[in-house]
């Protein structure tokens, strides 16, 4: 039975490394233009980290800007999950970096391993402890350094990936608003189109079986790019529809940012007009569990979202994961 407590977003923050690559820097590293990679993906340029920088910096920097804007201190967090492909070191955790710098001390942490769905992940973790516990403050954060496992020879990756973190301040609220709905999907079984392998325990570290570009990111776009877009609009469809909304009630859609054509694809399907599908794709490129965060930033921000607006978000990524959550906000 569903606990009488809702979760609400309280507060958001986001930060990027400041170092900008466009798209005619590429068109210097690799057979690549600016037309193509405008054309196929959306992207214009993307933020990237410094050789000597990590990105814990980042997501402390988006962590205490949402503890802020919430009115909180870091002693009222109780719990932090970052959701992370790509945290500093495998050991200690993203989360527990973060709770040091922003001595969080009362709060538990772990990091949450769902590819680009992670933040959504996070998210829908938070509203279950925060319904059970309604005094709980989770800080949620979605933080990602893809360049680190970017293979900048391969022109078909190459080009896609950003670096950067957003957060989110999760609490309860008696009200019927705030998370309302959501969906987590998992299919492994094409999980051999987008992998990366160097790093896990199947091999040493250095492992000669490795080959060099096992230790990047791969992916095949192509077959990526269908799964994508069948997965989204499923889940967006069968949350509205479950929920007795049309995509007309929505405000707001904030889609995983990956390709402007999958965002494309997906509010044609749900026939939803171009203010009504948030989109950066162009600035940051896809930073993976960190896209969504920034996204809700920016449209929060930006003034897209009234209180008690409908909001839709929806994610797919490596796995393959999916997620959904339905918002009002
Ligand atoms: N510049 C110029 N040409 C390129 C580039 C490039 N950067 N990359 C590929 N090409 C070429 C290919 O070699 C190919 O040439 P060919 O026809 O001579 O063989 C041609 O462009 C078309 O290649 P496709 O791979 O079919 O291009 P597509 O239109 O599918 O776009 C892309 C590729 C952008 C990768 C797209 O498939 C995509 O976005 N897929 C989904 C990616 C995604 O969403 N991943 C999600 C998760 S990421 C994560 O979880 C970490």
């Amino acid at each position: 039975m569903r606990s009488r407590f809702y979760s609400k977003i309280l507060a958001l923050g986001m930060a990027v490394p400041p170092k900008v690559l466009t798209n005619f820097d590429l068109e210097k590293m690799v057979e690549t233009s600016d037309e193509w990679i405008t054309e196929r993906t959306g992207i214009k340029e993307r933020h990237l980290l410094e050789k000597e920088e990590v990105i814990s910096t980042y997501a402390v920097k988006a962590a205490k800007e949402a503890i802020e804007r919430a009115n909180l201190s870091p002693h009222d967090i109780n719990l932090i999950i970052a959701a992370t492909l790509t945290p500093d070191y495998l050991m200690p955790s993203l989360s527990i970096l973060v709770q040091k710098e922003i001595q969080a001390e009362k709060a538990g942490a772990f990091d949450l391993s769902a590819t680009c769905s992670g933040f959504l992940y996070a998210l829908v973790v938070a509203d279950q402890f925060v319904r059970n516990n309604p005094d709980w403050k989770v800080l949620v954060i979605g933080a990602e350094a893809l360049s680190r496992k970017t293979n900048w020879e391969d022109r078909s990756t190459c080009v896609l990936f950003g670096d950067g973190a957003g957060a989110a301040i999760v609490s309860s609220s008696e009200e019927e608003s705030g998370i309302l709905d959501f969906i987590l999907g998992a299919d492994g079984s094409n999980w051999h189109l987008l992998t990366l392998k160097g790093g896990g325990s199947t091999y040493f570290p250095f492992d000669e079986r490795l080959p060099k570009e096992e230790y990047y990111i791969k992916m095949q776009g192509r077959e990526v790019f269908k799964i994508a877009v069948r997965m989204m609009e499923k889940i967006a469809l069968e949350l509205l529809r479950r929920n007795g909304l049309s995509s007309k009630d929505l405000a707001l859609l904030i889609p995983h940012q990956a390709n402007l054509r999958i965002i494309e694809y997906l509010r044609e399907r749900l026939e939803l007009p171009k203010e009504k599908v948030f989109v950066n794709i162009h600035k940051y490129g896809n930073t993976s569990a960190a896209s969504i965060p920034i996204a809700l930033y920016e449209a929060a921000k930006e003034g897209l979202l009234k209180r008690g607006d409908y909001l839709l978000m929806v994610s797919f990524g490596g796995g393959f994961t999916f997620a959904g959550v339905l918002m009002r906000w």
